[in-house]
């Protein structure tokens, strides 16, 4: 791995539903670093294109939105992820609804939109350091990351966290819908040509099908713990 003495970076990369939001959040916390969900940022891309009336099919108009994005995270809650913010609206319901995730795996593929977004993804990197949530952490956006975690879970167990998630909030999902809709977002994520979906080859992968969040939390702070950026007692 490069080293590097920039700030410290934790990537955590993985497929939708696999946990990395919300243990990108607590791990942010714990270490008292800055949080970057990268995800939103696709999603906001997304938003702006539909708010806009720019069809998702036109590169260069959707790539022309990623540059100019006015995004801000505002602290959530005590336990709650930020909200997102676009234009200083508080747009986090229709930011992080299933319809908005798909527009962003689709604006996600165009090479055009990731480049648009990369240096305001980097900025993101302060002192003390930074927890850094998406698919392409570890492998594109902070390739000099001291510590890579790649979250898994099959499809079916992320359906029903979504699915667990959505009736928290007030939505009735449809479990075997949400399936599919899962597996096509991961085969478009995967398969795209540019930043697909996939472990950096020094990443520390961690299946989390059949564990609750507190145990993968807890197998997340040890990997932490070892790369020396965590005390132990703490
Ligand atoms: O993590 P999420 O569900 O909020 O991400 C929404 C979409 O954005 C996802 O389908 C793929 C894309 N994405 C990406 O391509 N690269 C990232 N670093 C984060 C998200």
């Amino acid at each position: 791995m490069i080293e590097s003495s920039d700030p410290p970076v934790v990537a955590i990369d993985g497929p939708g539903g696999s946990g990395k939001g919300s243990v990108s959040g607590r791990l942010a916390r714990k270490l008292g670093f800055h949080l970057l969900d990268s995800g939103a940022l696709y999603r906001l891309t997304a938003l702006a294109a539909r708010q806009a009336g720019v069809d998702l099919g036109n590169v260069a108009a959707v790539a022309d939105l990623a540059a100019g994005l006015d995004a801000r995270f505002e602290a959530g809650a005590e336990n709650e992820p930020a909200r997102v913010l676009l234009a200083g609206r508080d747009v986090d319901d229709a930011v992080r609804s299933e319809s908005c995730g798909n527009d962003a795996s689709v604006v996600a593929a165009y090479p055009e939109v990731r480049r648009a977004l990369i240096g305001c993804q980097r900025a993101f990197r302060r002192p003390p350091g930074l927890v850094a949530d998406g698919r392409d952490m570890g492998t594109l956006v902070f390739p000099d990351a001291r510590v890579k975690i790649f979250l898994t879970a099959t499809p079916e167990e992320r359906a029903r966290r979504r699915h667990k998630q959505l009736i928290a909030k007030g939505i009735n999902g449809n479990l075997a819908a949400l399936v599919r809709e899962i597996e096509t977002r991961d085969e478009r994520d995967r398969n795209r040509a540019v930043a697909p979906l996939k472990p950096a080859d020094d990443a520390v992968v961690v299946d989390t099908s059949g564990h609750d969040i507190d145990s993968v939390f807890k197998r997340v702070v040890d990997i932490v713990t070892s790369s020396g950026l965590l005390d132990p007692r703490r």
